[in-house]
């Protein structure tokens, strides 16, 4: 356990003084066990075809029948959005060449209209085609649309719900790619080729698969968290047909939206959920993601401080305003104690060097509960894909992206070190990816368009699953 080295007692006592638990962010072994289990269950409710419409993780077939075998070829044009930038790329797959642009999308835009929004998306790819001569080409797009969709076809696309503080009017319930492209015919000045929609996870794992064909895993930990994998179609009750695997996007964010992680859930994560501009939703991906972890930090250090245990007492203007504390600062202030005296004092706080560790032991606990809880959901699918398979030992590997994995100092080593526990019959390999969103949008472009005929969904219904759908044995878990 943590020791509050100019203390002597363990974080666990500071925090327990705080909130009613005990030990309200330190999840034990035991605890993530049995956090992987019930996805495990709600993996199940989501493949199901009549439980899928009512569960929390949604297990949203891609249409990806295949990862890439590295002969993949040919010049695409890549839309991102919905991570930390958006940005529009132009990719030469065999070359790994490719350009790229990065557009700001203003705060109002990501609240305002539907039409505002995809006029504006339209005009940063024509800017781009403008300035990269491409105005006169028809290439094909993929377009990493990083929310979670129902997608009827590679190239049909519905947005579900908006997530990571978007809520633009008029796009939940429509089909993106037919916005995208009513957006390009509006302005008149350039064709786009076929387009082929890409979840990011579905990028990351596609543009590692090209390098590692072992790898049947995407993961993002950035501004949102989500997974996707490889799952046997036979298992995917909503798909026709038996036979291959597809992969499914699992938009794990969602666990937890019927309440089942109720009993883990501290009241700093409950005041974060209530003062997000989606109440309710994307519980797991609140305990987890970069859009949130800040705030949960600034919400515990404002309790702390309110109780006297910080900054003798003083809340300073910056730590009482929401979203002042931003993600960024839980990764500088556990990589140095003087990263954390420097940020102190930007947010003007008046403080000694006790309030400095215990702002790193604080931030240290944060980031360590999202990286053990990313590991349970993590487990939860690796050992699927090993029970699947019937496998007494699955080697595999996940690619993975995000800015909370990739910048922060020990997420990535306590995250691995606890799947190595959780799922101790798989042996997994860790691949960062180099640009999922770019390369890998243009991989499921090249992969999945010749592919994506030979599946579709079956009719929704409102009736009971079957039990044996329900109750799908899996052993050794
Ligand atoms: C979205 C996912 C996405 C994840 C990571 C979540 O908010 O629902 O579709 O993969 O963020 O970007």
């Amino acid at each position: 356990m943590t020791q509050l080295p100019c203390l002597g007692f363990s974080l666990n006592t500071f925090m327990s003084l705080c909130c009613s638990r005990d030990t309200p962010f330190q999840l034990s072994p035991e605890t993530l066990q049995e956090v992987s289990a019930r996805l495990r269950k709600d993996l199940l409710r989501g493949l199901g075809k009549h439980s899928h419409h009512k569960a929390p993780v949604k297990m949203l077939p891609t249409f990806v029948r295949a990862t890439p075998d590295g002969t993949e070829k040919g010049d695409f044009l890549a839309l991102d959005l919905g991570g930390t930038n958006f940005r529009v790329l132009h990719v030469r797959v065999e070359e790994e060449a490719q350009k790229v642009q990065i557009c700001a999308i203003p705060q109002e835009m990501m609240l305002g209209t539907g039409e505002q929004l995809f006029d504006h998306i339209a005009t940063c790819l024509g800017d781009f085609l403008e300035s990269h001569n491409l105005k006169g080409q028809t290439l094909p797009l993929g377009f990493t649309f990083s929310f979670p969709c129902e997608q009827l076809e590679i190239d049909k696309s519905i947005l579900i719900r908006w997530t990571k503080g978007f809520n633009c009017s008029g796009v939940e319930g429509k089909d993106v790619v037919q916005l995208l492209k009513e957006a390009i015919h509006r302005r008149g000045d350039y064709h786009i080729g076929s387009v082929a929609m890409v979840n990011d996870t579905v990028g990351t794992m596609m543009s590692c698969g090209y390098k590692d064909q072992s790898c049947e895993i995407g993961m993002i930990i950035g501004t949102g968290t989500n997974a996707c994998y490889m799952e046997e179609i036979k298992n995917v009750k909503r798909i026709e047909g038996k036979d291959g695997r597809m992969c499914i996007n699992t938009e794990w964010g969602g666990f937890g939206d019927d309440g089942c992680l109720d009993d883990i859930l501290t009241e700093f994560d409950v005041e974060v959920d209530k003062t997000s501009i989606n109440p309710g939703v994307h519980i797991f991906e609140k305990m987890i993601s970069g859009m949130y972890l800040g705030e949960i930090v600034r919400l515990v250090l404002v309790k702390m401080t309110k109780d006297k245990l910080l900054f003798k007492g003083q809340i300073s203007e910056a730590l009482g305003t929401p979203g002042r504390f931003e993600t960024k600062f839980i990764s500088e202030i556990e990589d140095g104690l003087e990263n954390a005296k420097k940020i102190l004092t930007e947010l003007g706080l008046d403080w000694d060097l006790v309030d400095a560790s215990v702002v790193r032991l604080v931030c240290d606990t944060i980031s360590s509960r999202s990286a053990y809880l990313c590991a349970a959901a993590l487990a939860t699918l690796v050992n699927r894909i090993r029970n699947n398979r019937k496998l007494g030992h699955l080697k595999t590997t996940v690619g993975v992206d995000g800015t909370v994995y990739r910048k922060h100092p020990t997420f990535s080593s306590k995250l691995q070190k606890a799947v190595r526990l959780l799922a101790p019959q798989c042996d997994i390999t860790f691949l960062v990816s180099e640009d999922g969103s770019g390369t890998g949008a243009a991989m499921v472009t090249a992969v999945a368009q010749r592919l994506a005929h030979q599946s579709r969904l079956l009719e929704e219904s409102d009736g009971e699953d079957n039990e044996e759908e329900e109750e799908e044995e899996e052993e050794g878990q």
